[in-house]
């Protein structure tokens, strides 16, 4: 059987990295450069991202590109807005938590607050769009989207192009939708900034023990996973 992987970026060849190894090596880059992403790249790249799934592959979807200077420098406003709300006042005390706590970790803090102040930088942003999800009472709703955002991510970092996915600019639907000219039963479900990284690396994320999250059959039987 021969696969398919449609019209890769022949410019900018993507990484032999194995699925798994991409799996384990992607973690959100928030120190982005300004530097361009190339146009066959970032096609490459929503071109994976739509094999994604979706409810009875319905696809009610859209990914609104931005690189317009003056939508990021507005809906920028509203993240720092959120991100000052949010985290604000707790950044003391989130920079002195001790290594291996749950939640953002100092340096998480550290990456995501230079985000908050440098998001407008990212040369390229996506949002992606939900349809129905404006008047959805499912709370499952978002399923029909974030496999694909996370494809996004993935295969981004295929091509080296760090990204995080963001909900911070949230609570302005309305101007973001004028702004962005979306249908009236459409909501954004994410920003996801895109950039090459300057800083940190592709680290495994870290996460609580794959035994400790794991339940076989029913909540609470957990296991030790055999050596
Ligand atoms: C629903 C959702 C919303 C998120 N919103 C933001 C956000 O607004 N800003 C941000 O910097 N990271 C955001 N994140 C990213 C998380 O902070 C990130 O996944 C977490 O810190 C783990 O990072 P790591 O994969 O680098 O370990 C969000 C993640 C999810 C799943």
């Amino acid at each position: 059987m021969t696969t398919s992987t449609g019209h890769p970026a022949d410019s900018h060849p993507a990484s032999e990295l194995t699925a798994l190894e991409a799996l384990h090596t992607t973690p959100a880059r928030r120190y982005l450069s300004p530097e361009p992403i190339p146009e066959d790249v970032l096609w490459a790249i929503l071109d994976a991202a739509i094999r994604g799934p979706s409810g009875g592959n319905t696809q009610y979807w859209g990914w609104v590109v931005v690189t317009d200077q003056d939508i990021k420098d507005r809906v920028a406003v509203w993240y720092r807005e959120n991100w000052e709300a949010a985290y604000g006042s707790r950044r003391e005390e989130i920079l002195s938590t001790p290594a291996g706590s749950r939640g953002l970790t100092p340096r998480g803090f550290l990456g995501a607050e230079h985000l908050a102040h440098h998001l407008h930088e990212a040369p390229v942003w996506v949002f992606a769009v939900l349809r129905g999800a404006a008047e959805a009472t499912s709370p499952r709703a978002g399923s029909s989207i974030y496999g694909a955002v996370q494809q996004l991510c993935l295969a981004a970092r295929a091509y080296g192009i760090g990204t995080s996915l963001t909900t911070l600019y949230g609570g302005h639907e309305e101007e973001l939708r004028e702004l962005l000219g979306l249908p009236q039963d459409a909501l954004t479900m994410a920003l996801i900034p895109m950039g090459y990284p300057v800083q940190g690396r592709w680290a495994q994320p870290r996460r609580r023990p794959v035994e400790e999250v794991v339940h076989w059959n029913a909540w609470g039987a957990t296991r030790p996973r055999p050596e």
